[in-house]
């Protein structure tokens, strides 16, 4: 019998001599596995993974994958979707613990008063938070098809946009709308210095900025391109310029400078100390954790049924208004 440690992954030592990329790819045939990772993971994670991508394209992969078990490279809200589309699959996180700051900046108990108070509007939602934030919404989001579910609405439509205030204040200036925020973000992407990244633009002066939408307007407003991960993705391989400075979570230099290897990508500078910029929650997952958890099938993502179907009509909306628009992660 095994069982998750109280820091919420398996601790079970694992036989030095063993190759990880190939025991993975083992279990992923006994078990009818499919691993989906989002370009924050580790490398070696990206790598042993069927799928990369940002968070419109994984749930969409979740919700069309035939797979018996869906394992879930990323943090629990991403996870918890996969299972919320998912109720007859096992889906497993490497670290339960593995959790997101945005979403944590939305408690339910607070969203739903604060939502109380707006009783006229709509409730669009970010992904990037709680079943318990899906339930009380109306549609789901994310940085790929924010802009365009918002514009599909009737001009006239109040909204309450949630939990980032960054992508939702982003959202209001590129539609010209007013929505409602509350006021949650994410602790990688507000950390950006726009001094820094301002010297390293007279450094590189031919070098473009390209930013994630949960950056502070600060830094969207020196940005060349703003976009979900994928976006940001394919505009390094399509665009022309050969130098770039990248503000979001260094991760996606991996994939990025893979998929165009000729390129010089810099990743933008926080505004600490330090020079990292990767996000603390993601990072939890290792190569290990997902050779544990996929062997031993823990831990598991379990939903209280009541609470899974009633964030799934949100998330359902957004699927469909996606495929309706032609939106793919
Ligand atoms: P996307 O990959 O959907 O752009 O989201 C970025 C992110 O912060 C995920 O937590
Ligand atoms: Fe959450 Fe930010 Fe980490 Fe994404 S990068 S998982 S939004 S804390």
């Amino acid at each position: 019998m095994v069982d998750i440690n109280v820091d919420g992954f398996l601790n079970i030592e694992i036989d030095p001599s063993l190759d990880l990329f190939q025991e993975i790819n083992k279990l992923k045939k006994e078990k009818n596995a499919i691993v989906l990772a989002h370009y924050y993971q580790e490398p070696d994670i990206q790598d042993v993974a069927d799928y990369v991508g940002d968070s419109l394209g994984l749930a969409q992969k979740a919700a069309g994958t035939t797979a018996d078990m869906i394992v879930f490279a990323g943090v629990h809200f991403m996870a918890e979707t996969a299972k919320i589309l998912n109720p007859e699959k096992k889906v497993v996180l490497p670290d339960l613990k593995a959790g997101c700051s945005l979403s944590d900046s939305c408690p339910p108990g607070l969203f739903k008063a604060f939502k109380d108070k707006h009783p006229d509007h709509l409730v669009i939602s970010y992904i990037n938070c709680s079943a318990g934030i899906k339930a009380l919404s109306d549609i789901i989001c994310t940085s790929s098809n924010a802009k365009a579910i918002v514009d599909s609405l009737p001009p006239d439509q109040k909204i309450i946009f949630a939990p980032d205030k960054n992508l939702g204040s982003y959202i209001n200036k590129k539609t010209g709308r007013n929505m409602v925020l509350w006021n949650g973000a994410c602790m990688v992407h507000e950390i950006f210095s726009l001094e820094k990244i301002t010297k390293l633009k007279v450094r590189h002066p031919l070098a473009k900025i390209i930013a994630h939408p949960e950056c502070e307007e600060a830094i969207l407003n020196i940005a060349d391109f703003i976009g979900s991960t994928t976006q940001l993705l394919k505009y390094t391989q399509t665009d022309d310029a050969l130098v770039y400075i990248v503000a979001t979570e260094a991760g996606i230099l991996h994939k990025m400078q893979a998929n165009a290897p000729g390129k010089t990508l810099i990743a933008a500078p926080p505004d600490n100390s330090c020079a990292c910029n990767d996000c603390p929650h993601m990072k939890l997952n290792t190569l290990e954790k997902l050779y544990l958890c996929m062997k031993y099938e823990l831990p598991e993502i379990i939903m209280d049924e009541q609470l899974r179907l009633q964030s799934k009509v949100p998330i359902d909306r957004m699927m469909k208004m996606s495929q309706d628009l032609g939106i793919v992660g």
